[in-house]
């Protein structure tokens, strides 16, 4: 007997760069609130869009190109990206996957971010530069729910790989990435302390 894993859905997790990080995440970090003090436009539309935090989202989302920091970022991050396009198997036909997007979020005590996805992108991920104990992971949903008609509920136990939910840990100094179709959120931060990570989209086109 044969049961066939098809159709699997990857996620990468990594250290940025083992043994370095701290001096690092503290000049990243003195960047994402010097930021926040500075994007007037970002804070605004932040009070209605990510209500509680700050994210540069929607106003400084070229920080790869706008600080010597986070170029160092994109530099790091592309090691990853490559490594993660290996283990997908893909194609990329000899063109390069190159960042097109980053941006910080700074998400204290309440702030929430829903469910979505990042269109128009082929590899996202998130860089963690505070996590403060407690504070929420990343969690990943079964691409295929909306197909579950009637499936039956998977068991409590059931290993990672069969559970339609999964929360990955949010640990400083780490990367995450993921296929940018994936739907993902970050529950609410329920510790009275910052959590703060910088965000990022690889495009192929
Ligand atoms: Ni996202």
């Amino acid at each position: 007997m044969t049961v066939h894993t098809l159709f699997p859905t990857q996620v990468y997790a990594a250290p940025l760069q083992p043994g370095r990080w701290r001096a690092f995440n503290n000049r990243l970090l003195r960047e994402c609130r010097q930021l926040r003090e500075d994007d007037g436009a970002g804070r605004r539309w932040s009070e209605h869009s990510y209500p509680g935090g700050y994210t540069s989202y929607n106003s400084a989302n070229s920080m790869h190109q706008m600080s010597p920091t986070f170029a160092v970022l994109e530099r790091e991050l592309n090691r990853h990206v490559r490594a993660f396009a290996r283990a997908l198997q893909l194609d990329l036909e000899g063109r390069a996957l190159s960042m097109t997007d980053c941006w910080v979020n700074i998400m204290p005590r309440g702030v929430v971010h829903g469910l979505h996805l990042h269109p128009l992108s082929t590899i996202s991920g998130t860089y963690y530069v505070r996590t403060p104990r407690g504070s929420p992971g990343i969690k990943f949903e079964d691409p295929r729910l909306e197909r579950f008609m009637a499936a039956p509920p998977r068991k409590a136990s059931a290993d990672v790989a069969h559970r339609p939910w999964v929360v990955l840990p949010a640990r400083a100094g780490h990367v995450v990435l993921f296929e940018s179709w994936l739907r993902h959120e970050v529950a609410v931060n329920g510790v009275d302390d910052e959590r703060v990570s910088v965000s990022f989209n690889y495009g192929w086109f």
